[in-house]
């Protein structure tokens, strides 16, 4: 990891808390049961690498990024009214919601492009309690890159976000040394069949090493989300603090404790901390840990509201025993053994799908896209995607509309089952994602890198 430019941040004064309070407008009527937003996008700048650097030019919603924080309650609908003020098409994805297909916000797949000046109005029930996230899903390599994302934080009946829980979205973005985003690379084919675009400067919540002042003598619960294009982070807490998980990917958890949390780019955790003094977290992926955050417990709250989630799962593991396992083998990329895959019906070489078409990545020797059909299952099957990652590169592989079950040691060296939604895997790992299809429509099947996406890592199951 380039530290470089992450180190300049250094001793800067940077005063914030928790995310910004929302600057949407509230247009509903609480009594109707409805959490309605309006979320424009448009052309902004903001103060990433610090007041006293420039501001960098973004793509914002809201006017900031992350963008504004959208809260609901369990069982409520969620109304959002998108206006695309973009000079390109845009649509928004709902990163980890049991979605209606027609609100997943694929473009081409799910509905068509909001094109510049047009607007699309979401409108779902929101069937689960937890922490998403919510970004832009036309050319995300490059809009995801540009700020264009933001949390979504479903809660329970009782729950309040308050300084007991706390949202951290974490980015990293890669700038010039004027502080702007590095444009001249934006598409670069180096990153697009090696690891994706790597950042060098780190944000949490769109500010540099932020004060975070949180909830004291009580537990507080941090809910990380990880915006990055395609960067995998490590974090601990510096003076022997642990993190104890109690969510993974929205779901709650069986809790378990660690010294260190591993979150793939799209992949989210809640973990619970307790801290007596001023405590860094550190990013700690790298041999050098790099303060990204300093947590301060120093609100007091006279009545904390209710932030441990329900231990059970939002579903348990279905029993296998008749389940339609789909083998998908991925292939490709730099170092790689894809020597030709194809594309547009067309057998193609490695090199002429890199020099003409800018796809590096194949599944099951096709080049993904929005149209590329994986696999045709039946309504409420019992599904195994059995997943092969045949490259020398690691995937943070993400499966829209309905979480999956897996035997995990992205964080614990002993395996643990977890219901997730993004799953990391290792270069040459076979892993087995579980789930039954009760959620009918067009989904994608894509890797979270978005880099590698746009190269061909995607595909689409069929639900019906
Ligand atoms: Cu968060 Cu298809 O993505
Ligand atoms: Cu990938």
């Amino acid at each position: 990891m380039k530290r470089r430019k992450f180190c300049r941040g250094t001793g800067l004064a940077m005063a914030s808390m928790m995310l910004p309070a929302p600057s949407i407008a509230v247009l509903g009527a609480a009594s109707t049961g409805a959490n309605r937003y309006e979320l424009v996008a448009q052309k902004g700048a903001q103060h990433l690498a610090g007041q006293a650097n420039p501001q960098t030019e973004l793509l914002l919603y809201g006017n900031n990024t992350p963008g504004p924080l959208l809260v609901g309650r369990k069982s409520d609908m969620l109304e959002v009214e998108f206006i695309n003020r973009l000079e390109m098409a845009s649509t928004i994805h709902w990163h980890g919601i049991r979605n209606l297909n027609e609100m997943d916000g694929v473009p081409e797949l799910t509905q068509p492009n909001v094109e510049p000046g047009e607007r699309f109005h979401y409108r779902f029930a929101l069937k689960d309690a937890g922490t998403f996230w919510y970004h832009a899903h036309n050319m995300a390599w490059e809009q995801v890159a540009r700020g264009l994302y933001g949390p979504l934080i479903v809660l329970e009946e009782e729950e309040q976000l308050d300084a007991s829980n706390m949202v951290l979205v974490i980015d990293d973005w890669r700038l010039t040394a004027d502080y702007q985003i590095d444009m001249a690379s934006m598409g670069s084919l180096h990153d697009w069949s090696h690891g994706g675009r790597l950042g060098n400067w780190l944000t949490i919540n769109g500010k540099s090493k932020p004060d975070i002042q949180i909830a004291r003598d009580t537990p507080v619960r941090l809910r990380l989300i990880n915006a990055a294009n395609a960067r995998i982070m490590t974090f601990s807490l510096a003076g022997d603090n642990q993190f104890e998980v109690v969510a993974i990917d929205g779901a709650p958890c069986t809790a378990f404790m660690t010294d260190r949390i591993t979150l793939a780019p799209a992949q989210r955790l809640d973990v619970m901390v307790s801290l007596q003094s001023a405590q860094a977290l550190q990013e700690v992926s790298s041999d050098q840990p790099f303060d990204v955050a300093m947590l301060r417990p120093e609100i007091t709250l006279d009545n904390p509201a209710p932030n441990r989630p329900d231990a059970r799962p939002w579903y348990p593991r279905p029993d296998m025993a008749d389940a339609r396992v789909i083998d998908i083998h991925m292939q490709g990329g730099a170092m790689g053994n894809l020597s030709s895959a194809m594309f547009q019906g067309e057998e193609l070489s490695l090199r002429e799908l890199a020099q003409q078409h800018r796809k590096l990545w194949a599944f099951n020797g096709e080049v993904g896209g929005y149209h590329n059909l994986l696999a045709e299952v039946d309504l409420m099957q019992k599904i195994v995607l059995r997943v092969h990652n045949d490259s020398r590169w690691p995937h943070a592989i993400h499966l829209h509309g309905q979480h999956f079950w897996v035997n995990s040691s992205e964080i614990t060296s002993e395996p643990v089952w977890m219901l997730r939604d993004t799953y990391l895997m290792a270069q040459g790992e076979k892993a087995e994602l579980i789930f039954i299809a009760d959620n009918p429509g067009q989904w994608l099947f894509h890797c979270h890198m978005l880099e590698h996406h746009a190269a061909g890592m995607g595909g689409v199951i069929s639900v019906s």
